[in-house]
């Protein structure tokens, strides 16, 4: 079987699945982190792997940037390969001082400036919310390993190069932490669907200080991610 976008059998994607932006990240995270490794899928070359974690089934495939296709990977993952646990691995971009370069941000919730919410139809705006579930362990197992963590909002955008380097002062007037660009989808697709979705950030840029991660230290800062993801 397989889906526009996704060339795999069902069950050859585990219930819990790790999504990274970038397909070359999951590549990392299946070499280095999983046992007997199994790729499924090579569609645009959006890899995706299964293997074993501590005796348990996991798979991990990218995600690509934006809502738009994290909307099409998590909508095929869970409505036509049964996947139940949906945690996204990326950066973001912090909004506030106290939020620094490395820190990871649990995503309790999204607010977006997409469309995506359009095709409910709704006569309000939804609200994109976390897994409770996923949150919970999630923070419980950052608190363990003594990692510097916040549990927050963020945004998700569409735009990366925004023509107003200020606008960011308004969200984060309401609190919201970080910008990204995929978890509101992540989240109304798993709300919609049944399953249950979480998005763990790592800061890779600070938007009030200017800093940024430089490119070779990513994949380092990403490995606490990881580590959490992959234990819940
Ligand atoms: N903007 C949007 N998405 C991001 C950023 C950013 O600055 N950094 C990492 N993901």
């Amino acid at each position: 079987m397989a889906t526009p976008h996704i060339r795999a059998e069902k069950g050859d994607i585990a219930e819990k699945i790790l999504l990274p932006g970038d397909p070359l990240r999951a590549k990392f995270i299946s070499e280095n982190f999983l046992q007997n490794s199994v790729q499924f899928n090579d569609i645009r070359n959006m890899l995706g792997f299964t293997g074993i974690y501590k005796g348990e089934k996991v798979s991990v495939m990218g995600t690509g940037m934006g809502v738009s296709s994290i909307g099409i990977y998590s909508y095929e993952l869970i409505k036509f390969f049964d996947v139940k646990k949906l945690i996204r691995v990326g950066t973001c971009g912090s909004y506030k001082k106290d939020v620094g370069l490395h820190d990871i941000i649990l995503a309790q919730g999204a607010s977006t400036n997409s469309n995506f919410q359009s095709q409910y139809e709704l006569n309000g705006t939804y609200s994109a919310i976390s897994s409770f579930n996923l949150l919970e362990r999630a923070a419980n197992i950052l608190r363990e390993k003594n990692y510097k963590f916040h549990v927050g909002g963020v945004l998700t955008s569409d735009i990366f190069y925004e023509p107003d380097e200020n606008s960011y002062k308004k969200w984060a007037s309401l609190g919201v932490l970080a910008v990204e660009m995929e978890t509101y989808a992540l989240y109304c697709n798993a709300s919609r669907l049944g399953a249950e979705a979480l998005s763990i950030l790592s800061v890779s840029d600070q938007l009030v200080t200017k800093e940024a991660v430089k490119t070779d230290d990513r994949e380092k800062a990403f490995t606490k991610m990881m580590e959490v993801a992959l234990e819940i």
